[in-house]
């Protein structure tokens, strides 16, 4: 068996802890399928006190995430902190920089900056591998990038936002209102640290942003996604959507057009009777539509711990077995610019609700 894989983990957070535990818990099995064992040589996180669920006794502590990204022993860091800024840009820059690969869960970075990252990586040839940052444990990076390499995708839409997805659920279920049913998302731990960028369509926009560059092969465009998300939707309009046969959901869709390419997230009454309106709870569901396989429907958990984890597995033990396709699946010279299509641009049909106040 070949030398083990060191691993940096910066941010130990719901995430960072979900992935030490199944590193512990997983060990032999992906020992086997890495033909090498994966092992944590490095963490950062800013409290060191806290029960993570698995031993750190023998594992160097960092204060400083960037300076442990810069550290010689590892062979790979991985960065849980989020955010588009500070720390964590840093993080990835720096362990480019000392000719490391990264795997991150960072989907703000990966839509912000997501083009000049991979261009960095393949200049040094090293890995930048993103699976976690769209639609938490499902596979659909790899799903899209790799498993359809054999088709032209006119589209590709679906629900990106578990925390969405939970309070239109919940809302639709019990009698609680928005406020309460967003508490409890947080609690849950699926929730972003600023609760707007679930509950306004900006985390789906990122997602949106980084699958369709994965989809269409276009440098990643995150100020070319119209975001609207979900704070006006109401249990009245939920119950009308009940009654007219639909389900409100709050999708992320990017298509091709003649026009160009549309990237819009916004609020949609979906038929009851198809497979997305069934798509319930913190569960993400990406649909591919390409030209040779017809429609594909990827869904699972997209939030939470253990699945996110999941993803980061995978992209360690694909990194760790030296398995490597380019980032977006074109070397970053060959990412094409496709025009956007602005959202007054779209012709859609609309639900629209009329209230007349009393006089
Ligand atoms: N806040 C995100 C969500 C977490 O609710 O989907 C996973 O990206």
């Amino acid at each position: 068996m070949k030398p083990p894989f060191k691993i940096a983990i910066a941010g130990l957070g719901t995430v960072g802890s979900g992935v030490l535990q199944l590193l512990d818990r997983q060990a032999d099995l992906l020992a086997q399928r890495a033909a090498r064992r994966i092992v944590v040589a490095a963490v950062s996180a800013r409290d060191r006190r806290r029960d993570r669920g698995a031993d750190l006794s023998a594992v160097r502590w960092y204060e400083d995430a960037a300076a442990m990204a810069a550290d010689p022993e590892v062979d790979v860091v991985v960065e849980l902190i989020g955010g588009a800024d500070g720390i964590a840009r840093q993080v990835l820059d720096t362990a480019l920089d000392h000719g490391k690969h990264v795997v991150t869960a960072n989907k703000a970075l990966m839509a912000h900056d997501g083009t000049r990252l991979a261009a960095r990586a393949e200049e040094r040839g090293l890995i930048l591998a993103f699976e976690a940052a769209v639609a938490g444990g499902i596979p659909v990076i790899k799903g899209l990038r790799e498993g359809l390499a054999g088709n032209r995708l006119e589209r590709v839409y679906g629900i990106l936002n578990g925390t969405s997805n939970y309070i239109l659920t919940t809302m639709r279920e019990s009698a609680h209102e928005f406020a309460e049913v967003l508490a409890e998302a947080q609690k849950l731990g699926y929730a972003e640290a600023d609760p707007s960028f679930d509950i306004d369509g900006i985390d789906a926009a990122h997602k949106l942003a980084i699958l369709a560059s994965v989809g269409f092969g276009r440098p990643v465009d995150i100020a070319g996604v119209y975001a609207e998300g979900i704070r006006h939707v109401s249990r009245l309009d939920i119950d009308f959507a009940e009654e007219l046969g639909y389900r409100i959901k709050l999708l992320g869709i990017a298509r091709l057009t003649e026009d160009g390419l549309e990237q819009r997230v916004h609020p949609c009454m979906v038929p009851r009777a198809t497979p997305i309106a069934a798509v319930e709870g913190v569960y993400n569901a990406v649909v591919a539509e390409g030209d040779f396989v017809g429609r594909v429907v990827l869904q699972g958990r997209g939030a939470g711990a253990f699945p996110t984890a999941s993803a980061v597995a995978a992209d360690l033990v694909d990194i760790a077995a030296g398995r490597h396709v380019p980032t977006f699946g074109l070397h970053t010279a060959n990412l094409r610019e496709i025009p956007g299509v602005p959202i007054e641009g779209h012709h859609g049909a609309y639900y629209i609700r009329l209230w007349r106040a009393s006089m």
